[in-house]
């Protein structure tokens, strides 16, 4: 293969550079789970605008025309006051994962806007006694993997630990998107200890990260004792005996005198 100078090198890396910068200029949006995500598309446009899910032609979510704005499935809108002004955002009521992804904007099928969403990730932390069961849940249907980094050790260690693709879960088509695996380990110790994350596959967007501690009982003494004998117990106790000591001393005193009595009448 023959290496191309170096002036046309600077050439076609400036190109290539130049056209997929102007392609993919919007940043992705990035939201909390079940917040509102406003997909941003500013540009012209005089006819029919749709948002699509990319790469999923005829699956449109809402448009805007002249006259007026449709949300063509429940949960995405677009404002026809914004659209005579030129912004043509796509609002997703409620963003979770099944809504990740690149979504479109076209004017009279052309394309303006490729706009990505995220959602940001779930963060667990989970506390486990050795021998429990630790479980994941992948919350997404596609294809994961699980990253386990180790806490305590000296070396810190990341590793693949598990990859999860849905074919072993089967589910009518309706409940694909919806439902999603949970991964169990069981009898865990406290070598399990650390971070788990759980990554899609293809796109390396991280969905879920949980921080296991694995901890025995600590040994406590208090909870040994049984029930605590309240404060107030002991000077209740002290008083009765302190009435009963001097109850009794009265009784001797009065029976001396008793006594004493008696004996001057003899
Ligand atoms: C565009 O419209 C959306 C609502 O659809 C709104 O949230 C956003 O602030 C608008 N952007 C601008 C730049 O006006
Ligand atoms: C979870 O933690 C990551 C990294 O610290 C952070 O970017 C993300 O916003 C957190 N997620 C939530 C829902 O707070
Ligand atoms: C920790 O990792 C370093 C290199 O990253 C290696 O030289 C060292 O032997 C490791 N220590 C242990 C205890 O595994
Ligand atoms: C796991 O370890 C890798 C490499 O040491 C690091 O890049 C990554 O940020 C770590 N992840 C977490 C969640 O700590």
């Amino acid at each position: 293969m023959q290496s191309c100078s170096s002036a046309l090198c600077i050439l076609i890396l400036l190109i290539s550079t130049f056209t997929t910068g102007s392609e993919s200029a919007e940043p992705p949006v990035k939201v909390n789970l079940h917040d509102s995500a406003t997909l941003p598309c500013s540009e012209r446009c005089s006819g029919l605008v749709k948002w699509t899910v990319s790469h999923k032609d005829g699956d449109v979510l809402a448009e805007c025309d002249q006259t007026s704005c449709r949300s063509v499935k429940e949960g995405y809108q677009m404002i026809h006051d914004q659209y005579l002004k030129g912004n043509l955002s796509l609002t997703i009521t409620d963003a979770d994962f099944t809504k990740r992804g690149w979504y479109t904007c076209e004017c009279d099928g052309k394309d303006l806007c490729d706009v990505q969403l995220q959602i940001e990730p779930l963060n667990s932390t989970v506390q486990k006694k050795p021998g429990q069961s630790l479980v994941l849940d992948l919350d997404v249907s596609d294809p994961v993997e699980v990253i386990y980094n180790s806490t305590g050790a000296a070396n810190q260690s990341s590793d693949q630990i598990c990859t999860v693709d849905g074919c072993s879960l089967e589910c009518e088509p309706e409940y694909e998107e919806r439902v999603s695996a949970a991964l169990q380990l069981r009898a865990v110790t406290p070598s399990d200890n650390g971070v788990y994350t759980i990554k899609t596959t293809g796109d390396e967007e991280v969905i879920h990260t949980y921080s296991v501690t694995v901890q025995d009982d600590q040994p406590c003494l208090d909870t040994d004792k049984g029930p605590a004998v309240p404060a107030w117990m002991f000077v209740l106790i002290a008083a009765l005996v302190a009435v009963i000591v001097i109850l009794a001393v009265k009784i001797v005193q009065l029976r001396r005198e008793n006594q004493m009595l008696r004996n001057q009448r003899i």
